[in-house]
């Protein structure tokens, strides 16, 4: 069916504001039927920029470190639809989205593969102390081969403990087959007994999972109730031997009580793609067992390009009068 929009004058068609760059395909695609609006730059706007810009728009494309909040709603009056090149849309009011009647999308489903890549990716370099060896190697430290040089821990075999069962988390169990891992996860209900059986993961109680994990991954979304969920109890639960990893949202984990559970050496180690105060990260982090990364898990050319065409499909079926597949706020 051709789009309602395809003849429009180029005047008279919606105007959206693209608040990053976007790879070139879903680029094209919005301005076949859009006056589109790009922010250029490699530094992100500020937000005083994007208040201005959106000013007169009738959509935008953001990513999660725009806030969407009431101020910025009131800001742009003519504004029907924000979609969020993420999954995850913590960075959003719902409820302001609502009272303002503001469409709401984001990009489930095409980052759970990578995303779980890059949770392995993190797990195998803390255990294996990839970044100390490739610093050695790198500044010409490296005296030979020795014994007892950085020896990290084994991963396969271990007891792998997954936080949040969803898509993410089932893939990051998926691969622990490979490596003959037992898996234990916690959600807010059990998975169906075909999930569990095909992924051999078991359910544990929180609190009993974080005894036994050697590897607890986090795969929760940032709500109220997880908000915080690792704090000093939940890391003193933890096996000395054991490691955090986090791909999930920074905020799930009280920064300063990781740092306090690592000076105290209550577990091994951490690695962490997201921080409580991104782009910040707390100096008590920045130790040799800990491995960071600058929020890339889901950062292939591939995914993030089916990202972004997922926030101008959703963009698109809005304005030719369709439901967005990925509509989050469906009161709306
Ligand atoms: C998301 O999509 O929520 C991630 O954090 C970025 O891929």
């Amino acid at each position: 069916m051709e789009h309602p929009l395809a003849h429009t004058p180029a005047t008279e068609r919606p105007k959206i504001l693209v608040t990053h760059r976007l790879f070139e395909e879903p680029r094209a695609k919005l301005a076949e039927y859009f006056d589109a609006e790009f922010w250029a730059d490699s530094d992100r706007p500020q937000r005083s920029e994007v208040m201005r810009r959106v000013a007169d728009k009738d959509g935008l494309i953001c990513l999660l470190t725009e806030k969407i909040d009431d101020e910025l709603l009131a800001a742009a009056p003519r504004l029907r639809i924000v979609a969020n090149v993420a999954v995850g849309f913590d960075n959003i009011d719902l409820e302001a989205c609502a009272r303002r009647k503001v469409a709401v999308t984001n990009t489930p489903g095409v980052l759970d593969e990578t995303t779980a890549d890059f949770a392995w990716t993190l797990l195998m370099a803390v255990a294996r102390r990839l970044i100390e060896g490739d610093a050695m190697a790198r500044s010409g430290a490296w005296r030979g081969w020795n014994l007892d040089q950085l020896c990290g821990a084994d991963v396969w075999g271990k007891t792998l403990g997954i936080i949040g069962f969803g898509r993410i988390g089932r893939a990051v169990a998926r691969r622990a087959g490979g490596f003959g891992m037992r898996v234990l996860y916690n959600d807010q209900a059990r998975a169906p007994r075909e999930i569990e059986d095909e992924l051999r993961a078991e359910y544990a109680g929180r609190d009993e999972l974080l005894r036994q994990a050697d590897f607890v991954s986090l795969h929760v979304p940032l709500l109220a109730d997880t908000h915080g969920l690792m704090g000093p109890r939940e890391l003193a639960l933890m096996k000395p031997s054991a490691f955090l990893i986090n791909t999930s949202r920074g905020p799930v984990v009280q920064e300063a009580a990781l740092v306090a559970a690592l000076e105290k050496k209550q577990i091994a180690g951490a690695a962490l793609d997201v921080f409580e105060r991104e782009p910040q990260i707390s100096h008590g982090l920045l130790r040799p067992n800990v491995v960071l990364a600058p929020h890339l898990a889901s950062a292939s050319v591939e995914t993030r390009t089916r990202m972004a065409m997922m926030a101008v499909d959703n963009i698109v079926a809005f304005f030719a009068g369709q439901r967005p597949t990925n509509l989050v706020n469906a009161a709306v």
